[in-house]
């Protein structure tokens, strides 16, 4: 795709500040879009975010803050959202909790328990159900649109502690699939974005981080760890028109090769 492709587009996202969300608010602002995003604590980097954007490439960027273990919140958040920006063209749901909210959901088997596993549902199905409804609302205004969740291989690849999240990440899936057989007549195409192991904070929380990714680059063919920006290439695709028009309810896996070796 050439430069510019998607000026006078807006992207929505959720969790802009760090990891996977900045590196996507930084590709599809080099592409001319406007950008709106999400912060849950970070509010003083989402503002050099947006000052650096804007100046940068010359768009409009505008950050707000949302707990996506509130989704109903979203709907406040795309209040203000309508104030600053006039139409809707994709919307990934990216943000993800960690810390504490997480404790009882990020554990071995026998350590699960059902207020950690019910806050990453919470965040993971139930926000991102929030967030494409009220994306889809704005979007059949403008005739359509695309809508990603992220997803990750800890659904096909055994990842210690990682059962919260990877039964999490396999509903959202089947809920993007659900979600693109009824958003389809309205020209609102939902995907699913999943990645391998990348190196990101979320992935620095493992306690066996080291372990983690000196395995990955084992399996991995491509003998290396993802990056933050190794996403970004999928999303942005799914959201060209052009290229990925007949592209619905399906899941785009980038794992550099790990989830088969
Ligand atoms: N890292 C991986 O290996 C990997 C692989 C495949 C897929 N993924 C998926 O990619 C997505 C992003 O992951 P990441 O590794 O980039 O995460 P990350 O580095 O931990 O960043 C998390 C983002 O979510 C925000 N956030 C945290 N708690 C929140 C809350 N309660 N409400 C709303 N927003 C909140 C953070 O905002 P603040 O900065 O303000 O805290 C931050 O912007 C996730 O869906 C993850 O499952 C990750």
């Amino acid at each position: 795709m050439s430069e510019k492709t998607m000026s006078g587009k807006t992207l929505f996202i959720s969790g802009g500040t760090r990891g996977i969300g900045k590196a996507m608010v930084y590709a599809f602002a080099k592409k001319g879009c406007d950008v709106a995003f999400t912060y849950a604590s970070n509010a003083d980097i989402a503002n050099e975010i947006i000052e650096d954007i804007q100046s940068k490439y010359g768009v409009k960027s505008r950050a707000y803050r949302l707990d996506i273990l509130e989704p109903l919140t979203y709907k406040d958040v795309y209040k203000e959202f309508d104030e600053d920006f006039d139409r809707l063209d994709f919307f990934i749901s990216n943000a993800i909790i960690s810390g504490r909210s997480v404790v009882g959901g990020f554990a071995p088997f026998m350590r699960l328990k059902p207020k950690g596993l019910t806050n990453i549902y919470t965040a993971t199905v139930s926000a991102f159900v929030v967030g494409a409804q009220e994306a889809a609302k704005r979007m059949q205004k403008t005739g359509g649109g695309s809508i990603i969740s992220m997803s990750s291989t800890g659904n096909l690849v055994y990842t210690p502690n990682y059962s919260g999240h990877g039964t999490n990440k396999a509903a959202v899936e089947t809920m993007v699939k659900y979600a693109a057989a009824e958003l389809g007549e309205k020209g609102i195409r939902v995907n699913a974005v999943s990645g391998g192991p990348i190196d990101t904070d979320a992935l620095k929380a493992f306690p066996n981080y080291e372990e983690v990714k000196a395995e990955v680059v084992k399996r991995s063919p491509l003998s290396r760890m993802g990056d933050a920006t190794d996403l970004t290439g999928a999303c942005l695709f799914l959201c060209d028109s052009d290229a990925s028009s007949w592209l619905t309810g399906q899941i785009i896996v980038v794992d550099g090769g790990t989830s088969f070796k």
